[in-house]
Parts: C-alpha cells; sequence; structure tokens
C-alpha cells in the first residue's frame, strides 16, 4: 500500500507536473541539438553558447567562460532565502557513434556515450521552468554547466573560479542519466555513492638480451607478471573485506619479438574505493609492492600514481530531501532504489566535498525499445522520457529546499 502522502502530493502538483511534462517536445528537440554536436572536455565552446543563447532569450543572467568553457546560470527567486547549485556536465567521448537516428553525431569520432546531452537538457528546462516562475521558490538557483567531466575534470577548476561564490551555495544537487535502471526508477544513497578514482603508470627497467641467454638478463616482463600478481592482493589482503576496493592493470606493454627478453615493460591500472580513509593508502601500498618486487629482481621502476577525483559523497539531510522528492516523482516506493552504488568516479565528488549535497541516478533504461546498451558504449542512447522526470525531480527540489 502507498504512503497517504501520494494522493494528496499528486493532486497538489498536478498542475506544475502538467506544465513541466509540457516541456518534453522541446528537452528532447534541445537534447537532439546537442548530441548531434558533440565536444570532448574543455572545447565545449559550441555547447557553451547553445547554453548562453537560450540563457539570453529566457532574460537569465549568467557568467560564461568559467574554467574555459563553464556557464553559471543564476535564477533569483522573488524573495530571500537559501541558494541551491544545481550542476551539468557538458562533454562528449572521444567514441566514434554506431546508432542509426536522425540525430546521430556530426562529429566523426566524438559522441555523447554518456547522457551529458540529457544533463544540459535537463538543466536548461530546468533554467527555464523556474526563469518563468520565480515566484515558486525564495533565495536563488545556480546552475553550474560544466565542463570535462570524463576528464581531465571540470569541477575543481569551477570551484576555484568561484563558481560556488557570489552568492554562496548552500547546497548542491545533481543527477545522472543511468542506463543501469530503468526508466521510471530513481536511485538515491546517503553517503558514498561513486567510487573514489586514481590511476598510475608504471615503467619497469630491467636488462634485456637473448632469449636463450636469461641468466645474463632481468626479464621485465616476468617482472611486471610478479608485480601484476601482487598487486591483486592489496585489495584480497590489505583493505578491510568490509570496504569495497578495486585495483585494474589495464594497460601493459613489453617487448619485441618472441626471443628476446625485453628490456623495459609499462602498465597502467586505475584504483578505486569509497572509503576517504584509503586516500594516500593505495599509492604507498604500490609503491612498497613494486619497489619490493623490482628490488628482489635487480630491476628499478618509476611509477607516476595521481588521486584524479575523491569519492562521490552524498550529505544526509540534503539525500533525504531528494529521496522525498523521488518518491513523489516516481509515486511508488519501488521506483527509488536506495542502494546504488557503483564504483565508477564522477567529479560531482569535488562539489559535495565543498558544499553538502546530493548526487542521485536517473533511470533511462527501456528494454523494449532497445535502449540497454551501457554508458560509454558505441550505440548508448537512452529514453528520453527521462529528460522531463529530471526537470520534475531539479524544479521540486528548488521548491523544496528554497523556501524562506
Ligand atoms: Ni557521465
Amino acid at each position: 500500500m502507498l504512503p497517504t502522502v501520494f494522493p494528496t502530493l499528486t493532486a497538489q502538483y498536478a498542475s506544475v507536473r502538467l506544465a513541466l511534462r509540457s516541456l518534453q517536445p522541446q528537452l528532447m528537440t534541445w537534447r537532439r541539438q546537442i548530441h548531434q554536436r558533440p565536444e570532448l572536455g574543455f572545447q565545449e565552446a559550441q555547447t557553451a553558447r547553445f547554453i548562453c543563447k537560450k540563457l539570453t532569450q529566457w532574460g537569465i543572467e549568467y557568467q560564461s567562460g568559467m574554467a574555459k568553457t563553464g556557464v553559471v546560470a543564476v535564477i533569483p527567486g522573488d524573495r530571500p532565502g537559501p541558494v541551491l547549485g544545481i550542476r551539468a556536465d557538458m562533454d562528449a567521448l572521444p567514441i566514434h557513434e554506431l546508432n542509426e537516428v536522425d540525430y546521430r553525431s556530426q562529429h566523426d569520432g566524438v559522441m555523447h556515450a554518456c547522457g551529458h546531452d540529457g544533463h544540459v537538457a535537463i538543466a536548461l528546462g530546468t533554467a527555464y521552468y523556474l526563469s518563468q516562475h520565480r515566484d515558486s521558490f525564495a533565495g536563488t538557483v545556480k546552475i553550474l554547466f560544466q565542463p570535462a567531466e570524463e576528464g581531465p575534470g571540470g569541477a575543481k577548476p569551477m570551484i576555484e573560479a568561484g563558481a560556488l561564490e557570489s552568492p554562496r551555495v548552500d547546497a548542491m544537487i545533481g543527477l545522472h542519466l543511468w542506463n543501469n535502471l530503468p526508466l521510471g526508477t530513481i536511485g538515491v544513497r546517503t553517503g558514498p555513492m561513486m567510487a573514489a578514482t586514481e590511476l598510475f603508470h608504471c615503467s619497469i627497467q630491467g636488462q634485456g638480451g637473448h632469449g636463450a641467454i636469461p641468466h645474463q638478463t632481468v626479464d621485465s616482463i616476468v617482472v611486471a607478471a610478479q608485480i601484476i600478481n601482487a598487486l591483486q592482493t592489496i585489495v584480497s589482503r590489505n583493505v578491510d573485506p568490509l570496504a569495497a576496493a578495486v585495483v585494474t592493470i589495464g594497460k601493459l606493454t613489453a617487448g619485441t619479438a618472441l626471443n628476446v627478453i625485453a628490456d623495459s615493460a609499462h602498465m597502467s591500472g586505475t584504483v578505486r574505493y569509497f572509503d576517504p580513509s584509503y586516500r594516500d593508502f593505495f599509492a604507498q601500498r604500490l609503491d612498497r609492492v613494486i619497489g619490493g618486487i623490482c628490488l628482489s629482481q635487480g630491476a628499478t621502476y618509476t611509477l607516476d600514481y595521481r588521486a584524479l577525483y575523491p569519492a562521490v559523497v552524498n550529505d544526509p539531510d540534503v539525500t533525504d530531501m531528494v529521496r522525498s522528492v523521488a518518491l513523489s516523482v516516481v509515486e511508488t516506493p519501488a521506483g527509488v532504489t536506495p542502494d546504488c552504488q557503483t564504483m565508477g568516479g564522477e567529479d560531482m565528488a569535488f562539489f559535495l566535498e565543498a558544499v553538502p549535497g546530493c548526487y542521485f541516478f536517473l533511470g533511462s533504461a527501456n528494454r523494449d525499445r532497445n535502449l540497454t546498451y551501457p554508458h560509454h558504449h558505441p550505440r548508448f542512447d537512452f529514453d528520453e522520457t527521462a529528460l522531463a522526470i529530471g526537470v520534475e525531480m531539479f524544479v521540486r527540489c528548488v521548491e523544496t529546499f528554497c523556501v524562506r
């Protein structure tokens, strides 16, 4: 049985929902226009111009050129109150689109394969609606159109450029269209939700030679093999089994010929974890393991280890608000997935380190329409019905958070 709040909320909200749902054709048009012209991180000049043109048209103040291509729109309500930030990332991926749709990418080798085109459309729809309904909220809404989420990361430079200041943002929300969840569902989780993302490059220097005379060499491939195996014991033997973590070597290169012992080997990989107490741990542990094995084998090494994004950690209070809004938007408790968590990374993490906030997943898969390809796949696409649901989520969050 549904809690009694649902009929009341739905009745009260029926006209607002109708107005929001009527934006759907425009949301689709904007999304498809952006989809056709995808741009890589920090190159989103055309996308930013598209956004600025709409904001100007609607009489919304904005600042452009923030962290190169970022745009911050400022929409004050009709009375003083808190400041809510809404984040939308704008960048595409270096992927050649294989979808045969009339809105397919016109930029060869570049594709909106993660749904950020939809994020921009949802944020634009939210901006438009709020600019037409300034009497529906107190305080100010800041919409942050952010570059380069897919790397090297635009959130941090936007914060450094002052995106969270004047007026100072009290809380941040953001969403990701999510093909791991069916359309009509929303994933909301308190605490860690997406993983800290770190990466490394390691070069092992041995001593090359003849494949039949190994005792005169230091075989960098054998050293690399030992290292790869040993690194897998970090998660299984050094990390608390109740704390999730991943160490992946995604790239290994060595050698030139079958009868030549490789002089050097190179490997690269990524590390993921949720618990912030593991910050620095993996960098130190990798160095110990690689160093120890190289020492025992007479090889030398260099390790370039970088922490890319921290974990996305949702604030309990803001998340409670988002969850209650989600419940009223999807109208069924089963539609809100409580423990949606992924080892994927997101630079929304920097915003959530700076101010309390909540990042959530907006279900966008539709099996009946074959819209189930995973994110970053050359055939990725999502059910655009999710766009209006996204706008409804943002608008309802604004009207819940921005009350005097
Ligand atoms: Ni993404």
